[in-house]
């Protein structure tokens, strides 16, 4: 009789007694002189199911062929464990060795665990109990994502990766050309001809999706992007990724008022997700590494956030140098925020997550919505424990003129922005949006302090490999 393959976490919560097939990657092997204890697992739950072997001429043959990392199929009856740690496991009948393991070159064989290790072999790591729970992690958070914003009736809208504009003005994007660099063709004036590039202008791959979400929020109402962006910026910290994804929603006729609203909101839903659906793996990487884990995660869903002026901020920290907190980069009205200053307001100061808005409009991008003092646009960012900047967003300025003043002022090129200026001549629209780095939420759920250990492949400066 031909029996299903069933996975790992199906099994374990199957009842003794059926004629069952399991497939994976053998954890660990072990035994004595009659019997042989095979770990098993299939990437299906961060449990494995327990095989037992007996011995005998037959049985010696395989086990001797399976190893730490081997790929094998296990046919046999589910019973009831007699050992503690697990309700069943597979007495074997007939095993199948799809994949031997050489213990000697393995590279998860090696007693080095740390995490610099693991990023060295990151094409084997997933295979690790740690990785293991972060990638279930990560596609869990994805599918909560479109969940949340299905359910409130926003449109998933594609935006383009390849893009002629700069979204955020940063300067920091990765050329898109298929100019041949050995003989770049030269205009009169001996700058480059990009008339002779693939799209007849100057591309880049994306750093936002957001000015194309703006024209679907001023179309389809609300709208969310989800995907990969890109930044050559050269920082070399936990918390920066060449290549990260984004979510970004565009909401017509919210307010910064309701921008913050659905921040905390989303942002909690997601957290509170995983507490409720990723249990398992939540708890593994509590346990492992970060005690305070799960006790961070219940704290936000049950926190409100703080929500605070940028001013208010200053005046905080500028308080605290003055009550002798060193920070590394000296605080006064009109800087960009790092990290270390965010980190302060919140896990010493509130304790808590806190929305910062009304920052100087010269650190802002040009969109933002300018206040009425002249000075301040209605930014919002959202600064978490442990992360710092988790969530950048804002008030869109929807007056006409004052988009176009302020691109002049930027010195902007308008050449490549027409189209996003017509969202303001064309029935412009009150809107607010934000976007959260999905790997910086990932830091969060997950306990990691590294963002290359919350995507299967980092891209960072000087690291493309896979
Ligand atoms: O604050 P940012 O630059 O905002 C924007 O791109 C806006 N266009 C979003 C919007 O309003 N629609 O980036 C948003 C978030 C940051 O808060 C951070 O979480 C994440 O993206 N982020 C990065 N994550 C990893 N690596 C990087 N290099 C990141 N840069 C930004
Ligand atoms: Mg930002």
């Amino acid at each position: 009789m031909e029996v299903l393959r069933k996975k790992v976490k199906e099994l374990l919560e199957t009842k003794a007694g059926e004629e069952v097939l399991a497939k994976g990657w053998v954890r660990t092997k072990r035994g004595n002189k009659e019997i042989a204890f095979i770990a098993l697992n299939d990437g299906s739950t961060i449990k494995n199911i327990q095989i037992v072997v007996d011995k005998n001429e037959q049985t010696e043959g395989i086990l001797a062929k399976i190893s730490t990392g081997a790929c094998i199929g296990v046919q046999g009856q589910l019973v009831e464990s007699v050992g503690s740690g697990q309700a069943v496991e597979i007495k074997a009948e007939t095993i199948t060795v799809y994949g031997t393991c050489d213990p000697m070159r393995y590279p998860l064989q090696k007693k080095d665990t740390s995490f610099e290790y693991l990023r060295s072999v990151a094409h084997m790591r997933p295979r690790t109990n740690t990785f293991g729970a972060i990638l279930r992690l990560r596609s869990q958070m994805a599918y909560a994502i479109h969940d949340y914003f299905h359910k409130k009736g926003f449109v998933y809208l594609h935006t383009p990766l390849i893009t002629a504009s700069d979204c955020e003005g940063a300067g920091q994007m990765f050329a898109v050309t298929t100019l041949d660099l050995e003989n770049v063709p030269k205009n009169k004036k001996g700058e480059v001809d990009y008339s002779k590039d693939f799209f007849g202008k100057q591309t880049s791959l994306t750093v936002s999706g957001q000015l194309e979400g703006e024209l679907g929020a001023t179309a389809l109402g609300e709208i969310y992007t989800f995907g990969p962006t890109f930044r050559a910026e050269n920082s070399n910290t936990p918390r920066h990724l060449a290549e990260f994804w984004m979510i970004e929603p565009e909401m017509a006729f919210y307010d910064i008022k309701d921008n913050m609203d659905l921040a905390e909101d989303f942002i909690k839903y997601l957290v509170k997700y995983a507490l409720d659906n990723c249990r398992d793996d939540i708890q593994f990487l509590n346990d492992r590494y970060d005690n305070e884990l799960v006790a961070r995660l219940e704290g936000v869903v049950n926190t409100e956030f703080v929500r605070l002026e940028y001013t208010e901020g200053i005046r905080i920290l500028e308080e605290a140098v003055k009550n002798g907190v060193k920070f590394e980069y000296p605080v006064s009205w009109g800087i960009d925020l790092q990290s270390e200053h965010e980190r302060y307001l919140v896990e010493s100061h509130f304790k808590k997550p806190v929305i910062l808005t009304g920052y100087p409009k010269e650190i802002k991008a040009f969109y933002m919505k300018q206040n009425p003092d002249g000075k301040t646009v209605r930014a919002m960012d959202v600064l978490f424990p442990k992360i710092g900047e988790i969530i950048g967003g804002s008030e869109r300025e929807a007056d006409l003129g004052k988009l176009e003043a302020r691109i002049d002022e930027l010195k902007m090129s308008r050449k490549n922005l027409e189209w996003y200026i017509d969202t303001r001549r064309f029935g412009s629209c009150p809107h607010s949006g934000f976007g959260l780095g999905f790997e910086r939420l990932l830091l969060f759920i997950t306990g990691m302090s590294n963002i290359r250990d919350v995507i299967p492949f980092p891209r960072t400066p000087k690291n493309a490999e896979y």
